[in-house]
C-alpha cells in the first residue's frame, strides 16, 4: 500500500539553460499535481530555479553533492552548499558518475551521510548494466550496491530514496516493463528491510528510471513497489515532463 504522493523527478544531465529553465518553470508552475514533483538541473542553473519556483510546492535537487564538507577540493559542491541555496534533494551515485567518474558504493554511502546531516533528501541510484542484466545477476548487484551504501545511517526524522535505474534501459527507448520493475523494486524493499529495519524502510520511497515516457507512466506506477519515476530525456521536454507528473 503506497504511503504518499508518487514522486516524479527530472534529472537534466549536462542539458538545459536559461531558455531550458523558463519553459520548465511555465510548463510546471500553476498546476497542481497529485504527485510530488522535483527538478535537477545543473549546478550552476539551481538558485535560478529557486527563485522561480519560490511559490510553488516543486522541489528543486542537485544532481550529484560532494563527499567532502568543505576545504581544498576545486571544483566540488557540498551538501551544506546546496541546502543553503534551497535544494531539497540530491541524486547519488547515478550510473553515469559511477561509470565516468570513478564513484563506488563506498563515495555513495559518505555522500548519503553528507546529505541527511545537512537536510537534503538523497536519492540512491542503483542498477545493473547490460552484461549484468544478461547474466542474471540484478540482485547480486543491487545486493552489493544497498549493503554497501545504507549501513549506519541515522534516519529519524529523514527521508531517503531508492531510484532503480537499470543502465541498459538509461537513454535507449527500452524501458524495463511494469513486471520487471515490480519484481526488483520488491526485491530492493526486502533488502531495505534487512538493512534498515521493516519501520524504516517503509517509509523509503523506491522510484523506477530508464526510458519513462508519458506512454509507460501509468503501467510503472500501477506497480504496488513503485513509488515515483526519475525521468531523463523526457523532463527536457518540459511539456512532456508536465504530461507524466500529471499521469503521477
Ligand atoms: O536519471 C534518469 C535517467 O538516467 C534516465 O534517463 O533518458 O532514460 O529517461 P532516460
Amino acid at each position: 500500500m503506497k504511503k504518499r504522493a508518487p514522486l516524479v523527478v527530472a534529472n537534466w544531465k549536462l542539458n538545459g539553460g536559461t531558455d531550458l529553465i523558463c519553459t520548465s518553470v511555465a510548463s510546471v508552475l500553476n498546476k497542481s499535481f497529485k504527485a510530488e514533483v522535483g527538478i535537477a538541473p545543473p549546478y550552476v542553473y539551481i538558485s535560478d530555479m529557486v527563485n522561480f519556483l519560490r511559490n510553488s510546492n516543486i522541489l528543486v535537487g542537485s544532481q550529484n553533492v560532494s563527499k567532502f564538507a568543505s576545504g581544498a577540493f576545486t571544483g566540488e559542491t557540498s551538501a551544506q552548499m546546496l541546502k543553503e541555496v534551497g535544494c531539497t534533494f540530491c541524486l547519488i551515485g547515478h550510473s553515469e558518475r559511477r561509470q565516468m567518474f570513478l564513484e563506488n558504493d563506498a563515495s555513495c554511502h559518505t555522500k548519503i551521510e553528507r546529505a541527511l546531516v545537512n537536510g537534503l533528501m538523497p536519492i540512491l541510484c542503483v542498477g545493473e548494466n547490460d552484461q549484468q542484466y544478461e547474466l542474471g545477476l540484478t540482485q547480486d548487484i543491487l545486493y552489493r550496491q544497498l549493503h554497501q551504501a545504507l549501513p549506519n545511517l541515522e534516519l529519524q526524522g529523514k527521508r531517503l530514496c531508492i531510484a532503480y535505474e537499470p543502465v541498459w534501459a538509461i537513454g535507449t527507448g527500452k524501458a524495463a516493463s511494469a513486471e520487471q520493475v515490480q519484481e526488483v523494486h520488491q526485491y530492493i524493499y526486502q533488502e531495505l528491510c534487512a538493512i534498515l529495519g521493516e519501520e524504516a524502510a517503509e517509509g523509503v520511497q523506491i522510484l523506477y528510471g530508464g526510458s519513462v515516457k508519458k506512454d509507460n507512466a501509468a503501467e510503472l506506477l500501477a506497480m504496488p513497489n513503485v513509488d515515483g519515476l526519475l525521468v531523463g530525456g523526457a523532463s527536457l521536454d518540459p511539456e512532456h515532463f508536465a504530461q507524466i507528473c500529471t499521469i503521477a
